[in-house]
């Protein structure tokens, strides 16, 4: 058994930064930067309602999760061929590795691009391309999460897999994302069970804006393996019990649930209370074009904002690669390169 070495303070800030890890919950439409919205727009002769970049950063203050979505949602209106969903991805896959996130499970919204007429082909494999080139040009091993939009319909989330079977080889799983409160989960019990049956990995949003019974709702009706935010748990006893003893994983976006107002004060985020119930929490960006920061700067000012220590570093690295869907083999091969981070940082190397 590794025993966590004793790190100073002022040394936790390279730590974070050099020691591996993972990233599961990381919307890829949400990491399309101003500069890249404003260069796909011109390339595809589509006027945005902004003026500059810096007009459209100005609109970034978010009051809950729907002021969010719909600037998210007009950011993505400029992709519209193979290759911008490929520099999309390329962009947050290069900004990945040099923050020494060595795997990524990346969300993707297809309807929100099938609803403006592109095909669910030109998505897909813009994508998957980018994540071919991504292990074999950054080391990054990469894989994508086909997301259902939780505003619209089950049937259209039907017809959305339907267009996306053919294609089954690209996507590893299913989540459900958008707007949560009014849309619980159990609206997508069948197109689950069906997505279940077809061997697919599934995990949903829950317990964002939204009360413990979504989270009930997606482990038991949806049969989720994990759980994304899922930071309201923290008010149902009942159900922290559960999600220790089942080794739920929490996919946590500390800086998205500050600019999102779930909570204003970063210092009063419960990440730390989440770890030390011993719930299997994980750090992640979640939208970083638009919250502000990636995997780094989402550690880093996290474990300043609330005291965290080289122990809770070392818990949410191990859980990110053991939550992660990469196979057994993988997962100790990542692990022993994250326990040879943590003795060289200790070591002063
Ligand atoms: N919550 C729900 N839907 C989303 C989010 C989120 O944080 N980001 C992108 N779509
Ligand atoms: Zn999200």
């Amino acid at each position: 058994m590794f025993s966590v070495p004793a790190i100073p303070t002022d040394r936790l800030p390279e730590l974070l930064r050099r020691m591996p890890k993972a990233e599961l919950h990381m919307h890829i439409e949400g990491s399309l930067e101003p500069e890249l919205i404003f260069a796909l727009g011109q390339r595809n002769h589509i006027s945005l309602p902004y003026a500059s970049v810096e007009d459209l950063r100005q609109a970034y203050a978010f009051t809950n999760l729907q002021s969010f979505l719909d600037i998210y949602y007009a950011g993505a209106s400029v992709l519209i061929h193979e290759q911008d969903f490929y520099d999309m991805a390329w962009a947050y896959l290069r900004k990945a590795a040099a923050e020494n996130v060595l795997r990524t499970e990346m969300f993707f919204d297809p309807q929100t691009h099938t609803a403006r007429g592109v095909s669910m082909e030109t998505v897909i494999k813009g994508l998957h391309r980018a994540c071919v080139d991504a292990q074999a040009q950054l080391g990054v091993s990469a894989a994508l999460i086909l997301c259902f939009l939780r505003h619209l319909s089950e049937e259209e989330a039907f017809e959305t897999l339907e267009q996306a079977l053919p294609f089954r080889d690209y996507f590893i799983g299913v989540g459900l994302d958008s707007s949560e409160l009014g849309h619980p989960p159990e609206k997508f019990a069948k197109v689950f069970e069906r997505c279940r049956n077809l061997g697919l990995h599934l995990v949903a949003h829950a317990g964002e804006e939204g009360p413990p019974a979504y989270v009930w709702s997606a482990l038991d009706v949806l049969k989720v393996e994990r759980i994304d935010h899922g930071v309201q748990s923290s008010k149902d006893p009942a159900l922290m019990q559960r999600l220790a003893k089942d080794r739920i994983a929490l996919t946590v976006c500390p800086l998205s649930n500050q600019k999102l107002c779930v909570f204003p004060n970063l210092g009063d985020h419960n990440l730390g209370a989440l770890l030390d119930a011993g719930l299997m929490a994980t750090v992640n960006s979640d939208d970083p074009a638009y919250f502000g920061g990636y995997m780094n700067a989402n550690f880093v000012q996290t474990f300043a904002a609330t005291g965290l220590n080289a122990a809770h570093a070392y818990a949410l690295a191990r859980n990110s690669f053991e939550a992660s869907f990469i196979d057994a083999a993988a997962k100790r091969a990542f692990a022993d390169r994250v326990d040879a981070v943590f003795e060289s940082v200790a070591s002063g190397v």
